[in-house]
């Protein structure tokens, strides 16, 4: 009989979810994922994250919003790792749909089973846009998951190197339109890196781990960084946060959902975003690995 601890993780598709697989492989977990599109993890994804399909010991595949795709999802399972949740918009389905009530749909099970622990991937910064939707979401899962009975985790990390991907293919692009002026500071973590803290987060008490990266920069710096990348001259037209928030109340009018989601990439401008330091990484390499893509 195998001595193996088991553990789902969900979102195992994802940018994070992947570094977060390939962790727990090299630690000797039995992994078991729960995708929607298996073949996604045959190929590297989009910011370097692994393809890691050949890794993985057991694929489910299942839809959070769909209870009879992931009924039976925790069986089994010594530990939850959850890192699933709605980063684009979707034509029908709101960040309270996923990240609460598909999460939701997870832990019900989890607390079945009995599992060990629970750990759960939210968001830094939280109390200070706690009126966002998607931030709305991610804490009301939050809540229940402390309330639960389970031993638990959350993580709070501030932002990650495959978001600051975002500024590199509009670098790429020649041209930034930045929010504010992007003086506010952020030190953001690889997925590798941030994949590590979360799995040290099985063991211990039940806390929460704010994590960042080791390096800090404005917003300004790490655009800079992108054109600097792609070897152009930096581009960027600063726009008022009162004609960005504009711009979101009339797309409000005619698409709830996206602008819920944009409500947030203009909120988070507002404010420094600077956490706890963890791993080894930097943003510039980061930067030039995305470059070599290209060329
Ligand atoms: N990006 C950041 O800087 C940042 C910072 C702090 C916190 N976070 C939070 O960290 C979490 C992970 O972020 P990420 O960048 O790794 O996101 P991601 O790359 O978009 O991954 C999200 C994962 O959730 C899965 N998923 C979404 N809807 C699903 C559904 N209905 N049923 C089953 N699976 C579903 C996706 O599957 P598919 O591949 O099939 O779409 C994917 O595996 C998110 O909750 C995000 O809010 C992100």
């Amino acid at each position: 009989m195998s001595l193996k601890k088991k553990v789902l993780v969900a979102g195992a598709s994802g940018y994070l979810g992947r570094y977060v697989v390939r962790e727990f492989k090299e630690r000797g977990y039995f992994v078991r994922a729960l995708v929607r599109e298996p073949d996604k993890l045959k190929a590297v994804g989009p910011n370097g994250e692994p393809a890691v399909y050949d890794m993985i010991d057991e694929i489910v595949i299942g839809d959070v919003t769909n209870h009879e795709s992931v009924a039976g999802i925790c069986n089994g399972m010594d530990i939850v790792f959850s890192s699933l949740g709605l980063t684009a918009p979707h034509p029908k389905l709101t960040s309270y749909d996923v990240d609460y009530l598909g999460n939701k749909r997870i832990l019900d099970q989890a607390i079945s089973e009995h599992v060990s622990r629970f750990i759960y991937v939210s968001l830094f910064n939280q109390d200070k846009m706690p009126g966002i939707p998607s931030i709305k979401a991610h804490e009301l899962f939050a809540a229940e998951l402390k309330q639960s009975g389970l031993s638990w985790a959350v993580m709070r990390p501030n932002g990650y190197f495959s978001d600051m991907g975002r500024f590199f293919s509009m670098a790429k692009s020649g041209h930034i339109f930045m929010i504010g002026e992007g003086e506010k500071k952020i030190n953001p973590v690889h997925g590798a890196d941030l994949a590590k803290v979360c799995v040290d987060a099985v063991e211990g008490e039940c806390r929460e781990i704010p994590v960042g990266g080791p390096d800090l920069f404005t917003f300004r710096e790490t655009m800079e960084m992108a054109f600097d990348a792609c070897g152009k001259k930096p581009w960027i037209t600063s726009l008022p946060f009162w004609l960005a928030e504009g711009g979101l109340a009339v797309t409000g009018i005619f698409n709830r959902n996206l602008s819920d989601l944009f409500s947030f990439a203009i909120e988070a401008l507002k404010f420094d975003h600077v956490a706890p330091a963890y791993g080894t990484r930097h943003l510039k390499e980061f930067f030039a690995e995305l470059a070599a893509k290209v060329h």
